[in-house]
């Protein structure tokens, strides 16, 4: 017996890294998955590895080693009749019902305010924020047609909670996502569906580890050095660590829990 036996789970982003993360957790735990992911250049300011196809094959590999069901695409989130297709296709396929919604694909980028071309900002608008909500317009009505209730979270980052330098548009997608969530918190209360956002500091995927902008800021500005100090110094959070709060959130035992900012950031909001 899995504690989601029979549920549904939606997750953006899943080819690696947190994402994939989360769909063999839930697999493991009984869910059957919806997930898509890009697979391809998101933006030409992303400097970290692009995910490919290969690796939302070995997602695909990792949850039916768990004896999970995925039903896995390639699409961007910024496509909001990919996401509605494919979500409608992914619950007829599993009985009619999705009780979980995973809003994860983003990118992360480095620049000066005024530094920074229009291009950039708008390539992380247009994920971060704008993909989330057509993530939320593509599920929603049918976790209301299901009436199971449920719950949505939404991975936005210490960067939502306080501003960091040299991530502007970052910072400003992660804090929209807060608004985004509040929101829909409250519409959808009385549906017995919670909304929630979780805000991870530095978690070890190749977005939080391998994007050598992020090292040429720590090494040529560290003025800004002290605003990406955790209080815990225990390096970066595992991929482990963030499915470990998006399944409490997930489940009942956070029946009493919408509308909040889950940290999961050792301390980092609190520096
Ligand atoms: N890694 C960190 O340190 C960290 C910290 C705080 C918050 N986050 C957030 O966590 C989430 C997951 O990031 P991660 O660390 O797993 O990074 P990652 O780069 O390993 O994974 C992100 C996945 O999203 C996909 N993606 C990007 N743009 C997409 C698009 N337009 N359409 C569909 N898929 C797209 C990528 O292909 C990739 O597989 C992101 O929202 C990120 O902002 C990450």
């Amino acid at each position: 017996m899995g504690d989601f036996d029979g549920k549904v789970v939606y997750i953006t982003g899943v080819a690696r890294g947190q994402g994939r993360k989360h769909a063999i957790r839930f697999a493991r735990e009984g869910a059957k998955i919806i997930g898509m992911d890009l697979c391809d250049v998101p933006s030409e300011h992303v400097r970290y590895p692009t995910a490919n196809r290969d690796d939302l094959a070995t997602t695909i590999e990792r949850v039916e080693a768990e004896g999970g069901e995925i039903m896995a695409e390639v699409g961007d989130v910024r496509d909001l009749a990919f996401q509605q297709d494919l979500v409608k296709r992914g619950v007829e396929r599993f009985g009619g019902r999705l009780d979980v919604v995973i809003a994860n694909a983003g990118i992360c980028n480095w620049g000066k305010v005024w530094e920074i071309d229009e291009e950039q900002w708008n390539d992380t608008i247009d994920i971060n924020l704008t993909g989330y909500w057509k993530t939320l317009k593509a599920s929603i009505p049918h976790m209301l047609q299901a009436g199971n209730g449920g719950s949505i979270i939404l991975v936005s980052s210490v960067a939502g909670l306080k501003a960091m330098p040299v991530q502007s548009p970052y910072s400003a997608s992660k804090h929209g996502v807060v608004g985004l969530a509040q929101t829909a918190a409250k519409e959808l209360g009385e549906h017995k569906i919670r909304v929630n956002t979780i805000h991870p500091y530095g978690v070890l995927t190749p977005m939080g580890g391998e994007d050598p902008d992020a090292h040429d800021v720590f090494e040529n500005m560290p003025q800004f050095l002290p605003h990406f100090t955790p209080i815990l110094g225990m390096g970066m959070a595992t991929t482990d660590d963030i499915s470990d709060s998006v399944m409490f959130l997930a489940s009942d035992a956070s029946r009493t829990i919408t509308a909040s900012t889950f940290t999961v950031d050792m301390g980092a909001i609190k520096v």
